[in-house]
Protein backbone atom coordinates (compact mmCIF):
# COMPACT_ATOMS: atom_id res chain seq x y z
CA UNK A 1 0.00 0.00 0.00
CA UNK A 2 0.95 3.47 -0.59
CA UNK A 3 2.12 4.87 3.01
CA UNK A 4 3.87 7.82 4.23
CA UNK A 5 7.16 8.79 4.75
CA UNK A 6 7.31 9.37 8.50
CA UNK A 7 5.83 6.42 9.05
CA UNK A 8 8.51 4.31 6.93
CA UNK A 9 11.47 6.57 8.58
CA UNK A 10 10.12 6.30 12.62
CA UNK A 11 10.03 2.67 11.92
CA UNK A 12 13.30 2.80 10.97
CA UNK A 13 14.86 4.64 13.61
CA UNK A 14 12.92 2.44 15.85
CA UNK A 15 14.79 -0.23 14.51
CA UNK A 16 18.16 1.42 13.43
CA UNK A 17 18.18 0.76 9.69
CA UNK A 18 18.18 3.07 6.77
CA UNK A 19 15.72 2.79 3.44
CA UNK A 20 17.22 3.34 0.05
CA UNK A 21 15.18 5.83 -1.78
CA UNK A 22 15.76 5.13 -5.50
CA UNK A 23 14.72 7.13 -8.47
CA UNK A 24 13.18 5.79 -11.28
CA UNK A 25 11.77 7.37 -14.29
CA UNK A 26 10.70 4.13 -16.68
CA UNK A 27 9.01 0.74 -16.14
CA UNK A 28 12.05 -1.46 -15.74
CA UNK A 29 13.13 0.52 -12.91
CA UNK A 30 10.35 0.52 -11.55
CA UNK A 31 9.79 -3.27 -11.74
CA UNK A 32 13.74 -3.82 -10.55
CA UNK A 33 13.38 -1.94 -7.00
CA UNK A 34 9.64 -3.78 -6.30
CA UNK A 35 11.29 -6.89 -7.26
CA UNK A 36 14.57 -6.22 -5.12
CA UNK A 37 12.17 -5.41 -2.02
CA UNK A 38 9.76 -8.47 -2.49
CA UNK A 39 12.93 -10.77 -2.55
CA UNK A 40 14.63 -9.06 0.57
CA UNK A 41 11.29 -8.31 2.25
CA UNK A 42 12.50 -4.27 2.54
CA UNK A 43 10.11 -1.09 2.35
CA UNK A 44 10.20 1.02 -0.58
CA UNK A 45 11.04 4.50 -1.44
CA UNK A 46 10.28 5.49 -4.99
CA UNK A 47 11.36 9.02 -5.67
CA UNK A 48 10.77 10.80 -8.84
CA UNK A 49 12.57 14.14 -10.35
CA UNK A 50 11.32 17.05 -11.53
CA UNK A 51 13.42 15.74 -14.54
CA UNK A 52 11.87 12.16 -14.19
CA UNK A 53 8.77 13.47 -14.70
CA UNK A 54 9.06 16.19 -17.30
CA UNK A 55 10.58 12.65 -18.99
CA UNK A 56 8.37 10.05 -18.49
CA UNK A 57 5.07 12.90 -18.37
CA UNK A 58 3.00 13.22 -15.38
CA UNK A 59 0.26 10.76 -16.11
CA UNK A 60 3.14 7.89 -16.67
CA UNK A 61 5.25 8.81 -13.66
CA UNK A 62 2.09 8.33 -11.21
CA UNK A 63 0.56 5.64 -13.11
CA UNK A 64 3.76 3.54 -12.79
CA UNK A 65 4.12 3.76 -9.39
CA UNK A 66 0.30 2.93 -8.87
CA UNK A 67 1.16 0.02 -10.73
CA UNK A 68 3.72 -0.82 -8.43
CA UNK A 69 1.14 -0.65 -5.47
CA UNK A 70 -1.46 -2.85 -7.40
CA UNK A 71 1.21 -5.43 -8.29
CA UNK A 72 3.03 -5.71 -5.14
CA UNK A 73 -0.39 -4.74 -2.66
CA UNK A 74 1.76 -6.51 0.69
CA UNK A 75 5.19 -4.00 0.23
CA UNK A 76 4.65 -0.89 1.75
CA UNK A 77 5.48 1.98 -0.40
CA UNK A 78 6.79 6.02 -0.37
CA UNK A 79 5.92 8.08 -3.80
CA UNK A 80 8.19 10.89 -3.35
CA UNK A 81 9.20 14.25 -5.12
CA UNK A 82 12.92 14.39 -4.90
CA UNK A 83 14.08 18.40 -4.81
CA UNK A 84 11.07 20.26 -5.82
CA UNK A 85 12.57 23.81 -6.71
CA UNK A 86 9.54 25.93 -5.02
CA UNK A 87 6.23 25.39 -3.81
CA UNK A 88 4.45 25.50 -6.31
CA UNK A 89 6.22 22.14 -7.28
CA UNK A 90 5.73 20.29 -4.49
CA UNK A 91 2.09 21.47 -4.21
CA UNK A 92 1.55 19.93 -8.17
CA UNK A 93 3.20 16.84 -6.74
CA UNK A 94 0.73 16.78 -4.22
CA UNK A 95 -2.03 17.20 -6.39
CA UNK A 96 -0.81 14.38 -8.35
CA UNK A 97 -0.58 11.69 -5.32
CA UNK A 98 2.90 11.85 -3.99
CA UNK A 99 2.73 11.29 0.06
CA UNK A 100 6.17 12.52 0.38
CA UNK A 101 7.94 15.71 -0.91
CA UNK A 102 11.39 17.45 -0.76
CA UNK A 103 11.27 21.32 -0.57
CA UNK A 104 15.20 21.90 -1.78
CA UNK A 105 15.12 25.45 -0.94
CA UNK A 106 19.15 25.23 -0.12
CA UNK A 107 18.74 26.58 -3.72
CA UNK A 108 16.52 29.75 -5.12
CA UNK A 109 14.14 28.84 -7.43
CA UNK A 110 16.09 29.02 -10.33
CA UNK A 111 18.03 25.71 -8.58
CA UNK A 112 21.45 27.52 -9.11
CA UNK A 113 21.68 30.55 -6.88
CA UNK A 114 22.90 29.85 -3.50
CA UNK A 115 19.68 30.90 -1.34
CA UNK A 116 19.94 32.69 1.57
CA UNK A 117 19.06 30.91 5.30
CA UNK A 118 15.80 32.73 5.35
CA UNK A 119 14.44 32.00 2.22
CA UNK A 120 15.09 28.45 3.02
CA UNK A 121 12.89 28.97 6.36
CA UNK A 122 10.00 30.38 4.49
CA UNK A 123 10.34 28.50 1.69
CA UNK A 124 10.33 24.77 3.77
CA UNK A 125 7.39 25.95 6.24
CA UNK A 126 5.01 27.03 3.49
CA UNK A 127 5.77 23.51 1.91
CA UNK A 128 4.89 21.78 5.61
CA UNK A 129 2.31 23.90 6.09
CA UNK A 130 0.63 22.49 2.96
CA UNK A 131 1.72 19.08 3.27
CA UNK A 132 1.02 18.51 6.81
CA UNK A 133 -2.84 19.81 6.13
CA UNK A 134 -3.11 16.40 3.99
CA UNK A 135 -0.77 13.90 5.50
CA UNK A 136 2.12 14.31 3.20
CA UNK A 137 5.47 13.62 4.52
CA UNK A 138 8.04 16.93 3.97
CA UNK A 139 11.83 16.50 3.11
CA UNK A 140 14.02 19.62 3.21
CA UNK A 141 17.41 20.27 2.68
CA UNK A 142 20.08 22.80 4.90
CA UNK A 143 23.41 23.07 3.69
CA UNK A 144 24.66 23.15 -0.07
CA UNK A 145 25.90 19.61 -1.79
CA UNK A 146 28.87 19.89 -3.70
CA UNK A 147 32.80 18.58 -3.12
CA UNK A 148 35.03 19.41 -0.76
CA UNK A 149 38.04 18.69 -3.30
CA UNK A 150 36.99 21.24 -5.47
CA UNK A 151 34.56 23.57 -3.35
CA UNK A 152 32.15 23.39 -6.09
CA UNK A 153 28.67 22.45 -6.01
CA UNK A 154 27.18 19.65 -8.06
CA UNK A 155 26.30 21.22 -11.14
CA UNK A 156 27.63 18.56 -13.56
CA UNK A 157 24.35 16.92 -13.68
CA UNK A 158 22.53 19.96 -13.82
CA UNK A 159 21.47 19.90 -10.64
CA UNK A 160 22.15 22.37 -7.95
CA UNK A 161 24.72 25.95 -8.24
CA UNK A 162 28.44 25.67 -9.72
CA UNK A 163 29.69 28.83 -7.54
CA UNK A 164 32.40 28.19 -5.75
CA UNK A 165 31.98 27.59 -1.86
CA UNK A 166 33.25 27.89 1.64
CA UNK A 167 34.34 24.74 3.67
CA UNK A 168 30.97 26.29 5.98
CA UNK A 169 28.24 26.38 2.69
CA UNK A 170 29.36 22.97 1.93
CA UNK A 171 28.94 21.49 5.59
CA UNK A 172 25.38 21.72 7.45
CA UNK A 173 26.23 23.21 10.43
CA UNK A 174 24.39 21.40 13.44
CA UNK A 175 23.26 24.52 15.74
CA UNK A 176 21.54 25.60 12.66
CA UNK A 177 19.93 22.29 11.64
CA UNK A 178 18.36 22.63 14.87
CA UNK A 179 16.93 26.21 14.28
CA UNK A 180 15.87 24.87 10.76
CA UNK A 181 13.89 22.05 12.41
CA UNK A 182 12.50 23.95 14.97
CA UNK A 183 11.03 26.97 12.85
CA UNK A 184 10.09 24.72 9.79
CA UNK A 185 8.75 21.42 11.57
CA UNK A 186 9.98 19.32 8.89
CA UNK A 187 10.08 15.49 9.03
CA UNK A 188 13.37 14.55 7.24
CA UNK A 189 16.54 17.04 6.77
CA UNK A 190 18.48 16.66 3.61
CA UNK A 191 22.16 17.27 5.04
CA UNK A 192 25.25 18.43 2.86
CA UNK A 193 28.83 16.30 4.08
CA UNK A 194 30.82 16.34 0.99
CA UNK A 195 28.43 14.11 -1.28
CA UNK A 196 27.43 15.63 -4.73
CA UNK A 197 25.02 14.08 -7.30
CA UNK A 198 26.13 12.17 -10.10
CA UNK A 199 29.15 9.93 -10.98
CA UNK A 200 31.81 12.30 -10.28
CA UNK A 201 31.95 12.62 -6.80
CA UNK A 202 35.59 11.88 -5.79
CA UNK A 203 38.82 11.82 -7.63
CA UNK A 204 39.55 9.03 -4.91
CA UNK A 205 38.49 6.96 -2.26
CA UNK A 206 37.09 9.30 -0.15
CA UNK A 207 38.52 9.79 3.85
CA UNK A 208 37.40 12.16 6.26
CA UNK A 209 38.89 15.62 4.84
CA UNK A 210 36.33 14.63 2.02
CA UNK A 211 33.30 13.01 2.75
CA UNK A 212 32.10 14.18 6.39
CA UNK A 213 30.61 11.07 8.32
CA UNK A 214 31.36 13.40 11.83
CA UNK A 215 29.35 16.14 10.83
CA UNK A 216 26.56 13.28 10.55
CA UNK A 217 27.51 12.45 14.01
CA UNK A 218 27.40 16.33 15.01
CA UNK A 219 24.43 16.90 13.91
CA UNK A 220 22.44 14.01 15.09
CA UNK A 221 23.78 14.86 18.65
CA UNK A 222 22.26 18.33 18.00
CA UNK A 223 19.08 16.56 16.44
CA UNK A 224 18.89 13.15 17.64
CA UNK A 225 14.62 13.15 16.41
CA UNK A 226 15.28 14.54 12.84
CA UNK A 227 15.37 12.10 10.36
CA UNK A 228 19.01 12.69 7.77
CA UNK A 229 18.81 12.17 4.88
CA UNK A 230 21.79 12.26 2.57
CA UNK A 231 21.76 13.06 -1.19
CA UNK A 232 24.15 12.06 -3.84
CA UNK A 233 24.60 8.58 -2.05
CA UNK A 234 25.69 6.28 -5.13
CA UNK A 235 28.57 3.92 -4.70
CA UNK A 236 29.72 4.25 -7.98
CA UNK A 237 31.44 0.24 -8.40
CA UNK A 238 34.57 0.19 -9.77
CA UNK A 239 33.22 -3.06 -11.53
CA UNK A 240 30.18 -1.37 -13.29
CA UNK A 241 32.66 1.10 -14.86
CA UNK A 242 35.17 -1.39 -15.70
CA UNK A 243 32.00 -2.70 -17.48
CA UNK A 244 31.22 0.27 -19.18
CA UNK A 245 34.84 0.52 -20.48
CA UNK A 246 35.03 -2.79 -21.75
CA UNK A 247 32.10 -2.51 -23.89
CA UNK A 248 32.90 0.43 -25.53
CA UNK A 249 31.76 3.82 -22.99
CA UNK A 250 34.35 6.10 -22.07
CA UNK A 251 34.12 7.34 -18.00
CA UNK A 252 36.42 8.87 -16.80
CA UNK A 253 37.94 7.44 -13.09
CA UNK A 254 36.02 8.28 -10.41
CA UNK A 255 34.68 7.10 -6.73
CA UNK A 256 31.64 7.28 -4.94
CA UNK A 257 30.17 7.20 -1.21
CA UNK A 258 31.67 3.88 0.49
CA UNK A 259 28.95 1.66 1.39
CA UNK A 260 30.61 1.11 4.74
CA UNK A 261 30.58 4.89 5.55
CA UNK A 262 26.47 5.15 4.60
CA UNK A 263 26.70 1.80 7.03
CA UNK A 264 28.42 4.30 10.14
CA UNK A 265 25.99 7.17 9.36
CA UNK A 266 23.04 4.98 9.32
CA UNK A 267 24.28 4.29 12.92
CA UNK A 268 23.82 8.22 13.39
CA UNK A 269 20.09 9.15 12.31
CA UNK A 270 20.62 9.08 8.56
CA UNK A 271 17.32 7.02 7.54
CA UNK A 272 17.00 7.93 3.83
CA UNK A 273 19.98 7.55 1.23
CA UNK A 274 19.32 8.68 -2.37
CA UNK A 275 20.26 6.41 -5.34
CA UNK A 276 20.22 7.43 -8.93
CA UNK A 277 23.94 6.74 -10.19
CA UNK A 278 24.46 3.25 -9.45
CA UNK A 279 21.46 2.51 -11.25
CA UNK A 280 21.94 4.14 -14.42
CA UNK A 281 25.96 2.57 -14.13
CA UNK A 282 24.41 -0.88 -13.99
CA UNK A 283 21.80 -0.34 -16.41
CA UNK A 284 24.33 0.86 -19.19
CA UNK A 285 26.52 -1.98 -17.85
CA UNK A 286 24.36 -4.32 -18.75
CA UNK A 287 22.82 -3.03 -21.86
CA UNK A 288 26.28 -2.32 -23.34
CA UNK A 289 27.71 -5.30 -22.45
CA UNK A 290 24.59 -7.59 -23.89
CA UNK A 291 23.94 -5.52 -27.28
CA UNK A 292 28.51 -6.20 -27.89
CA UNK A 293 28.29 -9.74 -27.36
CA UNK A 294 24.49 -10.03 -28.97
CA UNK A 295 24.87 -7.88 -32.64
CA UNK A 296 22.23 -9.26 -34.05
CA UNK A 297 19.24 -8.62 -31.70
CA UNK A 298 17.10 -5.40 -32.06
CA UNK A 299 13.89 -6.41 -29.71
CA UNK A 300 14.37 -3.66 -27.04
CA UNK A 301 12.86 -6.76 -24.55
CA UNK A 302 15.85 -8.29 -25.29
CA UNK A 303 18.54 -5.34 -23.69
CA UNK A 304 16.34 -4.36 -21.13
CA UNK A 305 15.75 -7.55 -19.31
CA UNK A 306 19.68 -7.57 -18.39
CA UNK A 307 19.41 -4.17 -17.71
CA UNK A 308 16.49 -4.62 -15.26
CA UNK A 309 17.93 -7.82 -13.64
CA UNK A 310 21.30 -5.36 -13.23
CA UNK A 311 19.22 -2.41 -11.33
CA UNK A 312 17.41 -5.58 -9.36
CA UNK A 313 20.71 -7.00 -8.24
CA UNK A 314 22.05 -3.43 -7.00
CA UNK A 315 19.01 -2.82 -5.17
CA UNK A 316 18.82 -6.09 -3.51
CA UNK A 317 22.48 -5.12 -2.72
CA UNK A 318 21.65 -2.00 -1.06
CA UNK A 319 18.46 -3.23 1.03
CA UNK A 320 20.44 -5.43 2.75
CA UNK A 321 23.75 -3.35 3.35
CA UNK A 322 21.50 -1.00 5.10
CA UNK A 323 19.42 -3.34 7.18
CA UNK A 324 16.06 -3.04 5.70
CA UNK A 325 15.79 -7.28 4.80
CA UNK A 326 12.19 -8.32 6.54
CA UNK A 327 11.07 -4.77 8.04
CA UNK A 328 8.47 -4.20 5.38
O1 LIG B 1 18.51 14.52 -7.82
C1 LIG B 1 19.08 13.94 -8.66
C2 LIG B 1 18.68 12.70 -9.32
O2 LIG B 1 19.88 12.06 -9.68
C3 LIG B 1 17.74 12.92 -10.48
O3 LIG B 1 18.37 13.34 -11.63
O4 LIG B 1 17.09 15.28 -12.61
O5 LIG B 1 18.49 13.79 -14.04
O6 LIG B 1 16.34 12.99 -13.08
P1 LIG B 1 17.52 13.88 -12.91
P1 LIG C 1 23.40 9.87 -6.82
O1 LIG C 1 23.67 10.69 -8.04
O2 LIG C 1 24.63 9.70 -5.99
O3 LIG C 1 22.79 8.55 -7.14
O4 LIG C 1 22.36 10.67 -5.90
C1 LIG C 1 20.99 10.69 -6.20
C2 LIG C 1 20.25 11.72 -5.41
O5 LIG C 1 20.71 12.28 -4.43
C3 LIG C 1 18.87 12.01 -5.86
O6 LIG C 1 18.27 13.02 -5.10
NA1 LIG D 1 14.77 13.75 -1.94
ZN1 LIG E 1 19.46 14.62 -4.47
Amino acid sequence: PLVSMRELLDHAAANGYGIPAFNVNNLEQVQAVMEAAKETGAPVILQASAGARKYAGEPFIKHLILAAIEAYPDIPLVMHQDHGQNPDVCRGAIDLGFSSVMMDGSLEADGKTIASYEYNVDVTRKVVDMAHKVGVTVEGELGCLGSLETMKGDKEDGHGTDSTMTREQLLTDPEQAADFVKRTQLDALAIAIGTSHGAYKFTRKPTGDILAIDRVKQIHQRIPNTHLVMHGSSSVPQELLAAIRQYGGDMKETYGVPVEEIQEAIKHGVRKINIDTDIRLAMTAAVRKFLAENPDKFDAREWLKPAREAAKQICKQRYIQFGCEGQA
